[in-house]
């Protein structure tokens, strides 16, 4: 539905898939380059960020932030069970992004920045990380609307 390619997914591993909890696809925009430097902010269980290791092949690096551990070992695990050595996983938040001043190519997000409570710094984040002409990939949600009070309130709306 999202247009991630059937046997590309088909080759990930299990777990990584069942734990996917994207709203896109940020490939969509365009695939990643053999060598370049991508980051992905809120990993998640490392679906994207997999993907993009192996586009960006064993001269680039793809590094995966997530807030919560959890997460970021399940990102690993399935780095080690591919055997992808360029993934690099680094605990932080999307408002205070642990990466060097314009060391990054690329940066993809999936379903994460509408999570942040602070996107403006999340955005500033962004632009300070990215090289000059570096390329900004993210599938989110954007809510069209005011939210109602009673959706605002009701916790069965906002978890899983
Ligand atoms: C909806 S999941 C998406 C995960 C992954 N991108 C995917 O497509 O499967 C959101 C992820 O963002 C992380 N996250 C949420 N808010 C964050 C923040 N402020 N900083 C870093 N990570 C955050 C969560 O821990 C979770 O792993």
């Amino acid at each position: 539905m999202l247009g991630y390619d059937e046997p590309l997914v088909d080759s990930l591993p299990r777990g990584t898939v069942d734990s996917f909890a994207g709203t896109g696809n940020p490939f969509s925009f365009g695939d990643l380059r053999p060598g370049e430097t991508v980051l992905d902010i809120g990993c998640g269980a490392g679906f994207d960020t997999l993907i993009a290791s192996r586009q960006v092949g064993p001269s680039g690096r793809v590094i995966a932030v997530d807030m919560t551990p959890a997460m970021l070992e399940k990102t690993a695990a399935g780095a080690r069970e591919l055997g992808l050595a360029n993934v690099d996983c680094r605990q932080g938040l999307a408002e205070e992004l642990p990466v060097d001043d314009e060391s990054v190519d690329v940066v993809i997000s999936n379903g994460v920045i509408n999570l942040c409570p602070d996107k403006v710094a999340v955005m500033k984040g962004v632009l300070r990380v990215l090289k000059p002409g570096g390329r900004f990939q993210i599938a989110d949600i954007i809510v069209h609307k005011e939210v109602p009070q009673g959706a605002k309130d009701d916790i069965d709306l906002w978890s899983g």
